[in-house]
């Protein structure tokens, strides 16, 4: 069965306050729509650890840096609905615009030192973007649990700064990245790839996981990304935004891995950009 779609709300609200009577949990899943197998793994997550499951999809432009982006974001509501009939979610939020920000909206919630490096120093604004919308969702839903993919590993992190910092009483559970056969992390961005980039996407995991081995061997940072950079440029990327290995906890930068490291990339590949990230 298709899950019924709110779009306002006090919509929401009403609904959430009958579950509340019963006794049930609420789980979240946050998304921005152009569902994929990535999200409906985040959905199952939280089917299977909360009473009722809420899929919010709302295209949030206030963390769109590039109005371009903003525009050519994929937007495929119905499909969207029909892909999570297999996830037995309760409901999907779908907040009209002025539901989010309604009129003389001024608040900004900006997370400090955590946004400041890898998609934070290439998109400016963009996280206090997320940061300010996640805030709005899970008390517009007042969910027990939030689920996000490891896929956005930075806001992983800085949506459980925020939640810790603001006293939100919502815990946030990390889930594993889904990707493609061929290794591509799947991501609703992989849909504006023509066939031909599609062929060369995966490059970039198959990059990352043959440094992680380079890595693992005991090779620093600063003697193999410039190989690994030269595969991605001859592959097509024709700009590599990032490419480190981070702490996974504070994200402060390494050249050695040492426990819980994780390696970092976003290329553009004829326009589209991706990001991936592994734990070494
Ligand atoms: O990861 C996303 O799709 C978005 O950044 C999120 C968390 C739904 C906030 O708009």
């Amino acid at each position: 069965m298709i899950a019924p779609i709110e779009r306002t709300l006090a919509g929401l609200r009403a609904q959430t306050a009958r579950w509340r009577k019963a006794g049930e949990t609420i789980g979240v899943v946050p998304t921005m729509g152009a569902l994929h197998q990535g999200h409906l793994s985040l959905a199952r997550a939280a089917r299977a650890a909360c009473d009722r499951v809420i899929v919010t999809i709302f295209v949030n432009p206030r963390q769109f840096n590039n109005p371009d982006d903003l525009e050519n974001y994929p937007r495929t509501e119905v499909d969207d609905a029909r892909k999570l009939e297999t996830t037995g979610v309760d409901l999907i939020y779908v907040p009209e615009p002025d539901q989010i920000y309604p009129g003389g909206f001024a608040t900004n919630v900006s997370v400090h030192g955590l946004t400041d490096m890898l998609c934070g120093a290439h998109r400016p604004g963009h996280f206090d973007g997320v940061a300010t919308v996640v805030s709005k969702l899970f008390l517009q839903t007042g969910a027990d649990q939030a689920f996000f993919g490891e896929k956005d590993y930075q806001q992983l992190q800085i949506v459980r700064r925020v939640a810790a910092d603001l006293d939100i009483p919502v815990a946030i559970v990390g889930c594993p990245t889904i990707r493609e056969e061929d290794g591509l992390a799947m991501s609703s961005r992989n849909l504006l790839l023509s066939d031909r980039s599609r062929v060369y996407a995966p490059v970039l995991a198959e990059v990352m996981g043959d440094m992680r081995d380079q890595l693992l061997a005991g090779a620093a940072m600063a003697a193999i990304v410039g190989d690994a950079q030269a595969r991605l440029l001859a592959a097509g990327f024709h700009t590599i935004d990032y490419l480190e290995l981070r702490d996974g906890a504070d994200l402060s930068l390494l050249d050695r891995t040492t426990p819980g490291a994780r390696l970092f990339a976003a290329a553009w590949l004829a326009g589209v950009r991706l990001i991936d990230n592994i734990a070494i």
